[in-house]
C-alpha cells in the first residue's frame, strides 16, 4: 500500500488529470459524442439492478484512464478490503466501518475486532421479524387490548432520514396495515401535528438513537410519553407501546423502556448508514419483513458488485471518479440528485446527509488542511418540480452544476398517461445540458417561427443554451425494495472511495458537535429569569436578547 500520508495533489495519475483537465475544457460534449459513436458504449454500465450513463460527462478515453490510474495510485482495493475486514478505518472514533456486514447475506464468519457478529446481526434481525409478525397478525396489542394501527417513528438525522426515504419510496408494496409518522424536529409542531388524531390505545412508538442522548429525539420521545401516560396512566403499559433501538441500553431502560422492547445496534455502524440495522425497525413494522430483506439482498449484490468488478466496470468507483473530475478538476461546487420517480422525494435529503456529514471535512488523515475541494454541496428535489423552480439556472447560470437523474422503467404505481410523460422530460432533460443550443439554432428555430430579423438579434442571446452542463442518468428497472436497496449502496460506496482520494475521514462527524454544545449553554439562557450570557458575541447577544424581550411582550 501506498503512504497513507501522500496528499492526492503529489499522486501522478493527479497531476496528469490538472493538466489534461485544463485541455479538455476547451471542448465541448456535443462534439465529444459526435466525434465517438461507441461514447455510450464505453461510458456506461449495467447492472442486474440499475443501468448507469455517465457519458454525458466532459470526459474522453483519456479522463477515464487517468481517473482510473487516481483509484489505483489512491489504493481504492486495499482500503476497500480494509473496510470489508472489518479494519478500524474509522480512525478518530476508533471503529470499524461495517454497515456492510449488516446486508451480508454470505454465510461466512464476519469477524470485527475478534468476534464474529453474524450471530449478533442474525438474532436481532429474527426479533425484528418476530415483533413485526406479532404486530401485523394482531397477536400484539396494546394496553386496552385495541390491535395497533398507527407508528410513530421519533428519532433525527441517520435515525430518520433511511427508514422515512425508504417507507416512502416503498409505500406502495404497503399492506396498508399500519399508518406510519415519522418526528424528527424538535419543533413541536411537527410532534403535535402527527399526535393530533391519534389514539394512545393503538399508537406504537419507535425511539430511535444511536446514542439515545440526542437532544431532539429525547425530547420528542419524552413529549410522547407524556401524551401518552396522560391517556394511559400506569406506567405498565408503556411496555405494549414503546420499542427502541439504540446502542445505549442503560439510558433507554432508564428512559423506561422495557428491556424486552430494545432492539441493539453497534458503534461499527455509522448513523448515516444504519438503514441496514435495527434503525430499519419502522421500514419493517410499515411493510413487512420480507420487503426488508430485499432491501438487505439488493444493497448485497451491490456490495458484491463493488467487491469484484474490475474498477472501470465499477458503478460505484465510476460514479465516484466522475464526481472527483467535475470537483476537483473542472471546479464545480455542488451536485444535484433528481429523481425522476415520486417514490424517491426523499432520496436528496437522505443522500445529503450521506455525502455531506460524510465527506464535508477539510481536513487530511495526517490531520493537515488539504489544499483540495472536498464533498461539494449536494441537493436536489424531485427532477420534475425543479423543472419549473431551478432548472433555469441549471441550464443558464453562471455555475455548472452537476446532476445526477434517477428513473424508473416502471413506476410503482401505473398511471393512464403518465409516465411516458415523465420519461420524455427524464431524456430531454440531460439532452438538453449536455447539448445546449447555439446562436445559430435559436436564430434558426425564431425565423422559423416567423419572428423578424431585428427582434432575433435583440433576444438572441438570451435564448442560448450553452450545454456541456455534465449529468449522469441511472436508470432503475422500478422503484422495488432491491432495487432501492442496490442504489443506496451504490451511492454508499461511492462516498467511500471519493473519502479515500480525497484521504479524509469520511465515517466520523466532528463537525456537528459545535453548534450541539453552543446550543446546550444557551438554552436555559432563554429563561426569562435568567440573564444573557454576556461573553457571547454582538450578534448572538443582541439577537438572544431581542428575543427574551420579544416573549415577555416588551
Ligand atoms: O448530529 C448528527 C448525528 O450525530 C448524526 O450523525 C446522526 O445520524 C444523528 O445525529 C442522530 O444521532 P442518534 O442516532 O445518536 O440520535
Amino acid at each position: 500500500m501506498t503512504n497513507p500520508n501522500l496528499r492526492p495533489t503529489d499522486l501522478p495519475s493527479w497531476k496528469a488529470l490538472s493538466a489534461h483537465a485544463a485541455q479538455l475544457k476547451t471542448q465541448h460534449m456535443k462534439a465529444l459524442f459526435a466525434a465517438d459513436d461507441k461514447r455510450f458504449d464505453k461510458f456506461s454500465l449495467q447492472l442486474s439492478s440499475l443501468l448507469l450513463d455517465y457519458s454525458k460527462n466532459l470526459i474522453t478515453d483519456e479522463t477515464k484512464a487517468a481517473l482510473l490510474a487516481l483509484a489505483k495510485e489512491s489504493d481504492i482495493e486495499a482500503w476497500r478490503s480494509r473496510m470489508f475486514a472489518g479494519e478500524h478505518i474509522n480512525a478518530t472514533e476508533d471503529r470499524a466501518v461495517m454497515h456492510v456486514a449488516l446486508r451480508d447475506k454470505s454465510s461466512q464468519p464476519i469477524l470485527i475486532d475478534g468476534v464474529d457478529v453474524r450471530p449478533a446481526i442474525n438474532a436481532e434481525l429474527e426479533r425484528m421479524r418476530k415483533l413485526s409478525e406479532k404486530l401485523r397478525s394482531g397477536a400484539w396489542t396494546g394496553y386496552t387490548g385495541k390491535t395497533i394501527t398507527d407508528i410513530v417513528s421519533i428519532g433525527i438525522g441517520g435515525s430518520n432520514l433511511g427508514p422515512l426515504m425508504a417507507c416512502e419510496a416503498l409505500k406502495a408494496y404497503s399492506d396498508k396495515r399500519f399508518n406510519i409518522h415519522f418526528v424528527s424536529n424538535i419543533d413541536g409542531v411537527q410532534i403535535a401535528e402527527v399526535l393530533d388524531g391519534l389514539n394512545p390505545e393503538t399508537t406504537l412508538f419507535v425511539i430511535s438513537s444511536k446514542t439515545f442522548t440526542t437532544q431532539e429525539t429525547m425530547t420528542n420521545a419524552s413529549t410522547a410519553e407524556k401524551w401518552f401516560m396522560a391517556a394511559a396512566g400506569d406506567k405498565a403499559a408503556i411496555a405494549k407501546h414503546f420499542v427502541a433501538v439504540s446502542t445505549n441500553r442503560k439510558l433507554v431502560t432508564a428512559f423506561g423502556i422495557a428491556e424486552e422492547n430494545i432492539f441493539d445496534m453497534w458503534d461499527w455502524v455509522g448513523g448515516r448508514f444504519s438503514l441496514w440495522s435495527a434503525i430499519g425497525l419502522p421500514i419493517v413494522l410499515f411493510l413487512g419483513y420480507e420487503l426488508f430483506d430485499e432491501l438487505l439482498q439488493g444493497a448485497y449484490e451491490m456490495d458484491q458488485h463493488f467487491q469484484t468488478a474490475p474498477l472501470a466496470e465499477n458503478a460505484p468507483v465510476m460514479l465516484a471518479l466522475v464526481g472527483i473530475w467535475n470537483r476537483n478538476f473542472l471546479n464545480y461546487p455542488a451536485q444535484a440528485l433528481l429523481p425522476y420517480d415520486q417514490c424517491l422525494h426523499r432520496f436528496p435529503a437522505y443522500m445529503q446527509q450521506a455525502e455531506m456529514e460524510s465527506n464535508g471535512k477539510s481536513v487530511n488523515w495526517a490531520g493537515e488542511q488539504i489544499a483540495y475541494a472536498s464533498v461539494p454541496l449536494v441537493w436536489g428535489e424531485v427532477g420534475i418540480n425543479g423543472q419549473h423552480a431551478f432548472y433555469q439556472m441549471l441550464h443558464q447560470g453562471t455555475d455548472i452544476i452537476p446532476a445526477d437523474f434517477i428513473g424508473s422503467v416502471t413506476p410503482n404505481i401505473v398511471v393512464e398517461g403518465h409516465h411516458d410523460a415523465l420519461m420524455a422530460n427524464f431524456f430531454a432533460q440531460t439532452q438538453a445540458l449536455m447539448q445546449g443550443s447555439d446562436a445559430d439554432q435559436v436564430r434558426r428555430d425564431l425565423t422559423a417561427k416567423g419572428v423578424s430579423a431585428a427582434r432575433i438579434e435583440e433576444i438572441v442571446e438570451h435564448k442560448v443554451h450553452r450545454g456541456n452542463r455534465p449529468t449522469n442518468t441511472i436508470l432503475l428497472n422500478k422503484v422495488d425494495a432491491r432495487t432501492l436497496g442496490a442504489l443506496i449502496a451504490l451511492y454508499e460506496h461511492k462516498i467511500f472511495v471519493q473519502g479515500i482520494i480525497w484521504r479524509i475521514h469520511s465515517f466520523d462527524q466532528w463537525g456537528v458537535e459545535l453548534g450541539k454544545v453552543l446550543a446546550a449553554g444557551i438554552q436555559p439562557e432563554l429563561d426569562l429569569a435568567k440573564a444573557t450570557n454576556a461573553g457571547h458575541d454582538a450578534s448572538t447577544r443582541n439577537l438572544i436578547d431581542f428575543y427574551k424581550r420579544a416573549k415577555a411582550g416588551k
